[in-house]
């Protein structure tokens, strides 16, 4: 990934070609994150269900929904045309593309339409400021929703600074240290992950919530400061 103002990261060409791999390398238990998510949506949906994913990047929750719920139809909205076509062509492989449909941009300034059981934006948030942006976000997928609907949200939180906060952060960093093989590649995604990312803290998180219309139901899924809650679009 790479700073973009417009966007907080663009995941270009060059960053699409690794990601698959990559991401599992930086993300301790992105496997367990996307298997839970998986399973929580079946948990709560019908067999009809229409899901929204918000940042589906290469397709890994694309893929994985439509293999779930053999019924379900999926929207994956993502502002990387590379990311975009590498979850095509997966989806082509697959031989599932009749039942998902890929759109090019993000929430906000893309028609995503609405009355959807389920959005997930796993991973994605982190990446926006909380200058507007994260807010925006949000409210529209908050707005996608059907009353009642679910939201599953996955991202870096925590307070810069905070103690707790940076005692997670250098756990993982000292996990990556020493679980791969090129320091120097860690050492750029740390920079990457202290600039480009912007966590939440829980209070912040509350009233961002709650101005979109959101409640917060439970976690269900952490690794040290990285956690994934399941919310509800307010009646
Ligand atoms: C770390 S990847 C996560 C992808 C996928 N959700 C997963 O779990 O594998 C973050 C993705 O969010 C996308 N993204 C960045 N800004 C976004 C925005 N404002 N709206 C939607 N997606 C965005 C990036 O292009 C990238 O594909």
């Amino acid at each position: 990934m790479s700073a973009n103002p417009d966007q907080g990261v663009r995941y270009d060409a060059r960053h699409a070609a690794v990601y698959d791999r990559k991401i599992r390398q930086l993300i301790p238990g992105y496997e367990t994150l996307h298997e839970l998510s998986e399973f929580l949506l079946a948990t709560l949906l019908p067999p009809d269900a229409r899901i929204l994913v918000a940042g589906s990047g290469s397709g890994e929750e694309l893929l994985r929904y439509a293999r779930r719920g053999p019924g379900w139809s999926l929207v994956g909205v993502e502002p990387s045309t590379d990311m975009n076509q590498l979850a095509a062509a997966k989806l082509e492989e697959a031989g599932i593309t009749e039942r998902v449909s890929l759109l090019q941009g993000k929430p906000g300034e893309v028609v995503l339409g609405e009355g959807y059981n389920a959005v997930t934006s796993l991973l994605v948030m982190h990446f926006l400021p909380d200058d507007g942006a994260k807010a925006a976000y949000l409210k529209a997928l908050a707005t996608a929703l059907r009353p009642g609907g679910w939201l599953l949200l996955a991202d870096l939180g925590g307070e810069r600074g905070e103690t707790g906060f940076e005692r997670l952060f250098a756990t993982w960093r000292a996990q990556q240290d020493a679980s791969r093989d090129r320091p120097e590649q860690v050492a750029l995604d740390f920079t990457h992950l202290g600039t480009n990312v912007h966590p939440l803290a829980e209070a912040r998180r509350a009233s961002l919530l709650a101005e979109a219309g959101l409640e917060l139901v439970q976690e269900y899924w952490r690794a040290l400061g990285l956690a994934a809650v399941l919310l509800r679009r307010c009646e």
